[in-house]
C-alpha cells in the first residue's frame, strides 16, 4: 500500500489492490490515516457493492441505514431514490448525524456513474480549523453550545417551505452540542454545518457572525480538499472530524455514488 499526502492539512492518495485492501492487513493503519488525514481516496478502485461492504467490515461496525439497507444510493434520480429531495442537503458544508448523540464514525462513497456537471465532492479538516485558530479566539469559542436542527438544513435548499413541509421537517430532530469537541484522543475540532442554528444564548446578530465565520474559515483553502470523481473511485472521510457538501447536479445527471457507512464509536462531547 502506497500513501500520498494531497495537502498539507486535509486528504490522502492511497493506492492499493482491492485484494490488499479486502484481507485488512491495512485497516489499523487506515483507520489511523482517517483519523489524521480526514479523507482517504482510493483512485478507481472499482469495488463491486459487496466488496464495498466488505472492506467496510474490515473498518469497523456497519451502520445500516434508516430503512436496514447495507448500502445507499446517492442519486438526485427519484426513480432510484425516493428521498432524493432530502439529498439537496447536502450540497451545503454539513457534518452527518448532528441530531444524534453519536454521529457515525465514517462515509464510504464509490462512484458508480459520473455528472458532466458538478458532482464532485468537497471535505474540509475540522481538526485543522480548530487547531490553527489563536489562542485567544479558541478561549473566546470554549464552552459554547449551538442549537442544531435538521429543518435548518433544508431551508438552505428549499427557503419557503409550506407549513406541513417546515412540520415535516421538524419532526426530524433538533438537539445542542458543544461547538467544540473534545474528542477522547485529546484532539479538537469543530461542529459546524448548516444544521447548526444558533449558538444558546447569543444575540441572533453575533451568533450568525459567529457561525458563519468559523464556516467560512474551516472551508477556507487550507483545511478544504475538493474530489473531483474518476469512475470506481472511493473516498472515505472520518465524519468527527471534517464537513462535507457535493457541489449541485441535476436529478437526470446521471450521478449514482454507492455509500456504506461506519457506525459511531465515540459521542459529541464537551
Ligand atoms: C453526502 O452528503 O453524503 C453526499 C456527498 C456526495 O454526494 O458527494
Amino acid at each position: 500500500m502506497q500513501v500520498t499526502d494531497i495537502k498539507p492539512d486535509i486528504g490522502t492518495w492511497v493506492e492499493a489492490s482491492k485484494e490488499v485492501l479486502l484481507s485488512g492487513g491495512h485497516a489499523t493503519e487506515l483507520r489511523a490515516l482517517l483519523e489524521q488525514r480526514g479523507v482517504l481516496v482510493f483512485p478507481e478502485l472499482h469495488f463491486t457493492n459487496e466488496e464495498l461492504v466488505a472492506f467496510t467490515q474490515t473498518l469497523g461496525t456497519l451502520a445500516p441505514e434508516i430503512r436496514g439497507e447495507i448500502t445507499y444510493k446517492i442519486t438526485m434520480d427519484e426513480k432510484e431514490n425516493a428521498r432524493a429531495d432530502y439529498l439537496k442537503g447536502a450540497f451545503y458544508w454539513h457534518i452527518d448525524g448532528t441530531m444524534s448523540k453519536m454521529p457515525i464514525l465514517a462515509s464510504l462513497l464509490s462512484a458508480e456513474a459520473l455528472s458532466k456537471e458538478g458532482g464532485d465532492t468537497g471535505f474540509c479538516n475540522t481538526y485543522a480549523a480548530y487547531d490553527h485558530l489563536s489562542e485567544e479566539r479558541k478561549a473566546e469559542l470554549d464552552g459554547l453550545r449551538v442549537h442544531h436542527s435538521f429543518w435548518n438544513s433544508q431551508l438552505y435548499h428549499q427557503p419557503e417551505p409550506t407549513l406541513a413541509k417546515l412540520e415535516e421537517w421538524m419532526s426530524l430532530g433538533s438537539n445542542e452540542l458543544p461547538l467544540v469537541w473534545k474528542h477522547a484522543s485529546g484532539r479538537k475540532s469543530l461542529v459546524l454545518g448548516s444544521t447548526a442554528q444558533y449558538v444558546v444564548g447569543m444575540e441572533p446578530q453575533d451568533s450568525a457572525k459567529l457561525l458563519h465565520g468559523l464556516r467560512d474559515w474551516a472551508t477556507g483553502e487550507p483545511f478544504h480538499y475538493r474530489h473531483k470523481w474518476s469512475l470506481g473511485d472511493l473516498v472515505i472521510w472520518d465524519n468527527t472530524g471534517t464537513m462535507h457538501r457535493a457541489t449541485p447536479y441535476t436529478a437526470d445527471s446521471g450521478r449514482m455514488m454507492i455509500r456504506t457507512k461506519l457506525e459511531g464509536e465515540e459521542p459529541f462531547a464537551a
